[in-house]
């Protein structure tokens, strides 16, 4: 082992205080989301008070968090990751919202609150979703260059993750599964879609706002999307192993609704194994960075072991 991969190593070691990084994180988040988004009483009140609601209802926060991590793994400065942490978890928020409509999965509760539907009406439900989608853009649109990537690189990186192609792509694959037989080939690609590709994104816009190297970029990419699949495989094991006072979303759900899920195909076992194996390769990926990926190597390892 050369001195400067030593030198990783022991750094990488070194006990991380990750709870202490998500607190600093979530605050530092929050507070740039208020800052950042129309407040809950300018014209039309409705709608900043029902993005407000799903925005500020106690999300984890991990895409955000993963965004700043991956910036400070290239040694960059979280704060110029921060509008872009925000613009992922506002898609990201949109994507929930919608999905826990009565046309797609019909959730009643959501991060230990009623949905948005549910308060709001299905009306403004559906254009909260599509304002917080048509927000993150402007928060995107509105960053500076970095040498290597100019904003209209970043936008087009969270146009694809967003579009037809993925995340849309994985949520129209996860309906149509329902009810049918899926071969894990086509869960794989469903996870890759609707998960995977969003998280992947995060890294990666937290890299190019530290103007990383094309190496680095494929690196948080491969890491991003293994942490993804990872973690769709323990959300659906949760759905199944969880309470909904833990998870605050109602468990079991995808049992009822016959939805494609790695524990109705393979198993609870088989799916903790794989998900562990696609955590491995999330840490080989990170192998390039040393001890500066200490928070995205402590974050991977964590998603793998939540318990909601
Ligand atoms: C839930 O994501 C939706 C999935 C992609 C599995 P999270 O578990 O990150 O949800 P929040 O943001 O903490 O509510
Ligand atoms: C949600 O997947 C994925 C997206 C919203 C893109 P799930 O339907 O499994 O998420 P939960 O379980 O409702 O949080
Ligand atoms: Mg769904
Ligand atoms: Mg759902
Ligand atoms: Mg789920």
């Amino acid at each position: 082992m050369s001195a400067r991969a030593q030198r990783g190593a022991a750094q990488t070691a070194v006990p991380f205080d990750l709870k202490a990084y998500l607190t600093a994180t979530t605050t530092r988040v929050n507070q740039a989301l208020d800052r950042l988004l129309p407040k809950a009483g300018v014209k039309p009140g409705t709608i900043h008070r029902a993005m407000r609601y799903s925005l500020f209802a106690g999300g984890k926060r991990l895409r955000p968090a993963l965004c700043l991590a991956a910036a400070e793994a290239c040694g960059g400065d979280p704060g110029a990751a921060l509008p872009l942490a925000c613009a992922v978890e506002c898609i990201h928020t949109y994507s929930l919202i919608h999905d826990d409509l009565p046309a797609m999965d019909n959730d009643d509760y959501r991060r230990g609150k009623l949905t948005n539907h549910k308060v709001f009406g299905e009306g403004i439900a559906i254009l909260a979703g599509d304002a917080l989608l048509t927000q993150a853009f402007e928060l995107v649109a509105g960053c500076r260059d970095w040498p290597r990537y100019p904003h209209g690189v970043l936008v087009l990186d969270l146009a694809r993750a967003a579009g037809s192609l993925r995340l849309i792509a994985g949520q129209v694959a996860d309906l149509e599964a329902e009810g049918q037989r899926v071969s894990a080939r086509q869960l794989r690609y469903i996870h890759e879609c609707k998960t995977s590709a969003l998280l992947a994104c995060a890294v990666r816009l937290g890299g190019m706002s530290a103007n990383c190297t094309p190496a680095q970029l494929q690196a948080l990419t491969r890491f991003g999307h293994h942490v993804g699949l990872a973690f769709q495989i323990i959300d659906d094991i949760l759905d199944v192993t969880q309470s909904s006072a833990q998870l605050g979303k109602t468990a079991g759900k995808d049992t009822a609704a016959q939805k494609a899920t790695y524990p109705a195909i393979v198993g609870l076992e088989r799916s903790r194994g794989i998900a562990a194996r696609l955590t491995r390769q999330a840490f080989a990926a990170l192998r390039g960075f040393g001890g500066r990926a200490a928070a995205l190597h402590a974050l991977a390892a964590f998603l793998l072991d939540r318990e909601k």
